[in-house]
């Protein structure tokens, strides 16, 4: 029978795997700072103060069995096996338990760490050497198993009795909209679904982004803020700044993605502090914000500099490889609409700025450059170029902002 975690069974559980022999462990369910619909998140403080988190899939697939944690399972037993990854401190192994029949997994809890978006959000400071570790840190795991079979045909295991028939490509528009949206969605929110559908390179450009997706190395899949910790004292310290967690969605994937949704999470900060009104145009809000995009541009551009130092090679492999990882920024800009709408029932018009930005960045890849980074493509690459000796992008004359550089306030 499937057990219920609850903050009444989880000790009795951990004494009955092994995990916690005398009864005076505390389970915390309020200190977690967010739990995803999807798990149900348990914070246990054991009496050596030692914390684990335990983490149960509460949905279930349409074959009727939670995956998602098995996954993070897989992962885990991969760093086991393969210590060259395993050693790597920003990714190392936290999962003490995996119980594959009621789809929990235990992991070491990290009190020392915080959430990446906790400090952002608690501070305004976008220091770029944390931007510039997780870029590196992403980048090695990419170089680390680019194109290598063992670990693509590792990552094909299946749960016991099932089948792996391919990796997941996460390149989706949001499908086919049926009428049960009207019972779903609050009013207000059908207005997305209304411009999406309207917008007809949108869905042309999601289209060719996923013909074009390129599973070649192993990615996190879903890299964002929130999935990203920092040690609370990454002032003083130089290893072990940042952890990457939560790794349940990871597979065999393609690069650009897992990059396009970190610079996705960054934007978002700057389009969640739009100053929106309806008498307001898109590009004065965009210049409005309280949070402008230049002071995130340090963290964005010590980002995709530092990844691509430390793996150059990708764009000898694609060399639009900067363009797929704004495209797929958009996508998931999109993708966090709708799951704003499903979860928490809310759409506005900031929410409308976030899909025009989307779609700028999903149908003008080659513009958007310039106003995302600040920089232009080859600014971006010249000085890893220079180091590595690698192709010069050719478009840069081609350049233009999707904005006015200078916008004039009303009355002006
Ligand atoms: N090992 C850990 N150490 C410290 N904090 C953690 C750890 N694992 C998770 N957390 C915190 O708990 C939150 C939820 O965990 P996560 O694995 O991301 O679950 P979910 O699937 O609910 O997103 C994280 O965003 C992070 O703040
Ligand atoms: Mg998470």
């Amino acid at each position: 029978m499937v057990l219920s975690l609850s903050s009444h069974n989880v000790i009795q559980y951990l004494q009955d795997v092994g995990l916690c022999n005398s009864g005076h462990g505390r389970s915390d369910e309020s200190d977690l700072p967010r739990s995803s619909s999807k798990n149900f998140n348990l914070l246990v403080t054991l009496a050596d103060n030692r914390q684990l988190l335990l983490k149960q899939e509460r949905i279930i697939n349409s074959e009727g069995l939670p995956h998602e944690l098995f996954k993070e399972w897989l992962f885990h037993q991969l760093l086991q096996q393969f210590p060259v990854l395993g050693n790597v401190s920003a990714i190392a192994p936290l999962v003490v338990h995996f119980d594959e029949e009621n789809s929990i997994l235990v992991r070491n809890y990290l009190s020392d760490y915080l959430e990446l978006r906790t400090l952002y959000h608690n501070n305004e400071i976008f220091p770029p050497e944390i931007a510039y570790a997780i870029g590196t840190t992403l980048a090695g795991l990419h170089r680390a198993t680019f194109q290598r079979r063992e670990y693509k045909d590792f990552m094909a295991t299946a749960p016991q009795g099932e089948f792996r028939y391919g990796f997941y490509n996460p390149a989706q528009g949001l499908g086919s909209i049926s009428p049960e949206i009207f019972g779903t969605v609050p009013s207000d929110a059908l207005k997305f679904y209304v411009l999406y559908q309207q917008y007809e390179s949108l869905s042309s450009a999601i289209a060719d982004l996923a013909y074009d997706w390129n599973p070649c190395c192993l990615t996190h899949n879903d890299l964002k803020l929130n999935n990203i910790l920092v040690h609370s004292r990454w002032q003083q310290l130089d290893n072990c700044l940042v952890r990457l967690i939560d790794w349940e969605a990871c597979t065999w994937g393609d690069p650009a993605f897992d990059l396009g949704t970190l610079l996705a999470s960054y934007l978002e900060i700057w389009l969640k502090s739009l100053v929106v009104d309806h008498t307001i145009e898109l590009e004065e809000s965009l210049h409005l914000a309280l949070i402008p995009l230049e002071i995130l541009q340090p963290s964005i551009i010590a980002l995709i500099r530092s990844y691509l130092c430390a793996f150059p090679m990708i764009l000898e492999y694609r060399s639009d490889f900067i363009l797929r990882v704004i495209q797929f920024a958009g996508l998931a800009l999109i993708h966090q609409i709708q799951d704003m709408i499903t979860c928490q029932k809310n759409f506005n018009n900031a929410d409308i700025c976030m899909l025009q930005v989307a779609k700028s960045l999903l149908t003008m890849p080659e513009q958007a450059v310039l106003t995302i980074f600040g920089i232009s493509e080859s600014e971006i690459v010249n000085p890893v170029a220079k180091i590595h000796r690698l192709p010069q992008p050719q478009k840069e004359q081609q350049l233009l902002r999707i904005y006015y550089e200078k916008t004039r306030l009303r009355g002006c």
